[in-house]
């Protein structure tokens, strides 16, 4: 039901931690299963993302889309990392059972937390980012 490539992010978390004192972080849950995710980003003055960490507290497919997700943004620019979209994590790691794609999404709205977190710190607008409906950063 899983293929490889998710059970192998699963298995072997990439990128998982916490960065201090984060250019952006963003956490994002969802209430139907309760589970969270969060992002940190450090973005250079280039609006490069030279690191990126996550922690998920949640199913095997929200640890595996984290994971792929920060493999997928790490070494963007910000706005090359907006278009990691779920679909986008979910063909990088072939695919996920349709019960599963809301946590793929899950990945992709912390990104996006992320990012706004980083923009409202540094007061610039990042194009085409929209304000996360939920933060629970706090
Ligand atoms: Fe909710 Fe996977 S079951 S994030």
């Amino acid at each position: 039901m899983y293929s490889e490539k998710v059970l192998d992010h699963f298995e072997n978390p990439r990128n998982m931690g916490e960065i201090e004192n984060a250019s952006g972080m963003g956490t994002v849950g969802n209430a139907k299963c309760g589970d969270i995710m969060r992002m940190y980003l450090d973005i250079d003055d280039e609006g490069v993302i030279r690191d990126v960490k996550f922690k998920t507290f949640g199913c095997g497919a929200a640890i595996a889309t984290s994971s792929m997700a920060t493999e997928l943004v790490k070494g963007k620019t910000v706005q090359e990392a907006l278009k990691v979209t779920n679909k986008a994590v979910m063909e990088a790691l072939d695919g996920l059972p349709p019960v599963k794609v809301h946590c793929s999404l899950l990945a992709e709205e912390a990104i996006h937390a992320a990012l706004w977190d980083y923009a409202q710190k540094n007061g610039i607008v990042i194009e085409g980012l929209e304000k996360p409906k939920e933060d629970i950063n706090d």
